[in-house]
This record gives structure tokens, sequence and C-alpha cells, in this order.
């Protein structure tokens, strides 16, 4: 379905859970989180129906996000009953990779098609540091596990923060270069109210660029499969290839072709702004499925032409990234 600025709205990012196994600095505090409790959010079989309701206006493309969308429980049915939808061609997941090996098999059973991980250091003492409880030995052999078992494009989330891991962008760019891996370096975003944002850890995409183009050629055509704003580039004589994100420096809306669908049921046009759509409530109403794709249809038509952050307001959000999945 085509939003109010001619925009393909295909893509549905669905957030399982605003729960996770790890406390990344900029993402949640220490102690954790609310837990927003069981009769809050949405059953698996709530999930599943909504994303048939969406599968009839249009979407095509569902990515499972969090919180961490591995520590749900039966994860991998609600993947097996999304992969039943005709109309989905593509289910993917970002994951911290904590939990992906034991479980990939089955998730590439049950019809996960992609993978997307976040890794932010290369370094055990510092992956520890900005995750808090993580262990990189366990993501690293998380993302083998995607190897081996041929899950492809496998893609690596790479958020850049200065003086926390921007010395460490070539070893990402070296780690491109020798695995089929496509690692996407983005630029850090104010989402919710994040203690640990500061406007100076932010290092823009063109930043990035310039300390790897001292060393490396970038050349465009790298055609990774996806359905994100990244843009990609290939490293000459490197099996995987690199792409940036750059949300606030050079904002992509104009070829945004997602929606959002948060754990409590609240149906979302964009990452930031404040506008959401209540699908729970309809649920709990009993609604019909045309009532419920009615609210799929709103939110695609008011979704907002674009967000407003680079210019210093729109800063009206205060659902947090692990609220709204990313
Ligand atoms: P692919 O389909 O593999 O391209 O995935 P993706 O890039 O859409 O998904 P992923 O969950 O890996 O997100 C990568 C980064 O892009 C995360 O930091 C997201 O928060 C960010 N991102 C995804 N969609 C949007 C968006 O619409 N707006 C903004 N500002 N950031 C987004
Ligand atoms: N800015 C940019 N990216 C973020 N992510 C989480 N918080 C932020 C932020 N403030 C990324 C995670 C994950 C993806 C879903 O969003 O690293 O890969
Ligand atoms: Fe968990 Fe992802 Fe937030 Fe880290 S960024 S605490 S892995 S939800």
């Amino acid at each position: 379905m085509f939003d109010s600025y001619a925009r393909n709205i295909d893509y549905l990012r669905v957030s399982v859970t605003n729960r996770c196994n790890l406390r990344c600095k900029y993402c949640m505090p220490e102690e954790g989180i609310e837990d927003l409790g069981h009769a809050n959010i949405l059953t698996l079989e709530e999930i599943a129906h909504l994303v048939r309701v969406a599968a009839r206006i249009g979407i095509q493309k569902i990515r499972l996000t969090g919180g961490e969308p591995l520590v749900r429980k039966n994860i991998t049915k609600l993947i097996g009953d999304i992969a039943q939808i005709p109309q989905i061609n593509d289910i993917a997941i970002t994951t911290n990779g904590m939990l992906f090996a034991d479980m990939a098999e089955d998730l590439k059973a049950a019809g996960l098609t992609r993978v997307n991980f976040s890794l932010d250091s290369l370094d055990e003492e510092r992956f520890k540091y900005i995750t808090r409880r993580g262990s990189l030995k366990t993501v690293v052999r998380s993302i083998s596990k995607a190897m081996e078992i041929g899950m492809a494009p496998i893609k690596i989330n790479t958020v850049v923060m200065k003086g926390i891991n921007d010395d460490e962008i070539l070893d990402f760019v070296e780690l491109a270069k020798k695995m089929p891996l496509h690692v996407r370096f983005i630029e850090f975003m104010p989402v919710g109210d994040l203690p640990f944002y500061k406007t100076d850890r932010v290092v823009t995409v063109s930043e990035i660029r310039e300390i790897i183009e001292q060393k490396y050629d970038l050349h465009k055509g790298a055609n990774v499969q996806g359905n994100g704003p990244a843009k990609c580039y290939q490293i000459r004589g490197g099996m995987g290839s690199v792409g940036f994100i750059s949300a606030m420096s050079d904002h992509f809306c104009g070829e945004c072709n997602r929606i959002r669908m948060t754990a409590d049921g609240k149906l979302r046009g964009c990452l930031f702004g404040k506008q959401e759509f209540n699908l729970k409530l309809a649920l709990q109403n009993q609604a019909s499925d045309e009532k419920m794709a009615e609210i799929f249809c709103r939110a695609i038509r008011e979704k907002p032409n674009r967000h407003h952050m680079n210019e210093g307001w729109g800063a009206d959000n205060k659902r947090k990234m692990y609220q709204i999945g990313g």
C-alpha cells in the first residue's frame, strides 16, 4: 500500500518483546526495565493474526526485533506461523546473538530467511563494557553458526560512538573483507530518553567514510538483499560489504518503506515522533479483520513524510529503542 507521499509500505518491523538478556549502555539501564506483564503484551497468536491482516494490505516483509527477539518464548513457532502466510516472502530477525547459535537450525527450519546481528566491538573486554553482560565469544559462535547453516546475507549492525568504539571502524571493515559479512555502520540516534546519548558521541557517516577511505576503496553497486536504509559498498577483494545508516546526518525518509508494531500492540508510522495506533485495544474489543486492516491503512496514510531530529526538533517520542525495536 502507498502512503500519502507515494512510498510503498511493504515492510513491517515487529517488536516481540521489550525484554533483553543484555544491557547495552546506549539502550537499557543496568537494572533493566519495567516488566510490561503478560496481559499487556500481544500473545504470539495475536501477533500472527495481525501479520495476516497486514499481509492483506500489502506487507510482504517481516522483521522481528526486541528488546531481544530470541528471549521471547516460542518465537520459533511464531516464525513458522508467519511463514505460512502466502504474501510474506521475507522473515528476518535482528538479534544480539547471545542465544542464536543453539536456536539457529530450528529458526531456519521454521522459515527464518535472514539474520542481522548487533555487534559494536570486536574486543571481548570492550564488548563486555558496552553490553554489560554479553560475551563476544558467544556472539561470534552465533555468527559462525549462521554462516555454517547458509543464512545469507548476514549483516552486522555497528553503532559507532565517539570515544567508545570509533577506533575499531577499520577492524570491522577488515572483518567484512575477510568474511561474507555485511557490516553496517550506524549513526547513534537519540531515540527515547537515553542518558548515554550525547551529541558529541555521534560520529557521522561522512566521518566514518573518511576514516575508511584512507585505507580502502569503496565501490558502489554492492547488491545486498535487504529492505532497510543502508547504503552498501563493495571493498576491493572483499567477501562482504560495508554499509552506512545515516539516520541523523542525511535522513533516508524519502525511501522509507516500513511501519512498526510494538510488543504492547501499538502501530507506529515512524521510529521518531509520537503517533501510535492501538491494535491491542482493537483486539480486546474483538474488532473484525476489516476494522484491524483499517487501522493499518490509517497508520500508513498518516505516516509522517520525514523526521526532523537533525534540525533539533521532533524529539517528542518518549518511547525507547527497546520498546520500538529499532
Ligand atoms: P535489512 O532488511 O537487512 O536491510 O534490515 P534493516 O536495516 O531494516 O534492519 P535492522 O533491524 O538491522 O536495523 C539497522 C539499523 O537501522 C538500526 O539501528 C535501526 O534502528 C535502523 N533503522 C531501521 N529502520 C529505520 C528507520 O525507518 N528510521 C531510522 N531512523 N532508523 C532505522
Ligand atoms: N542508535 C542507533 N542504533 C541503535 N540501535 C539500538 N539503539 C540505537 C541507537 N540509539 C541498534 C542496535 C540494533 C538495532 C535494532 O538498533 O544496535 O542493531
Ligand atoms: Fe538488548 Fe539490543 Fe538494547 Fe543491547 S541494544 S540492550 S542487545 S535490546
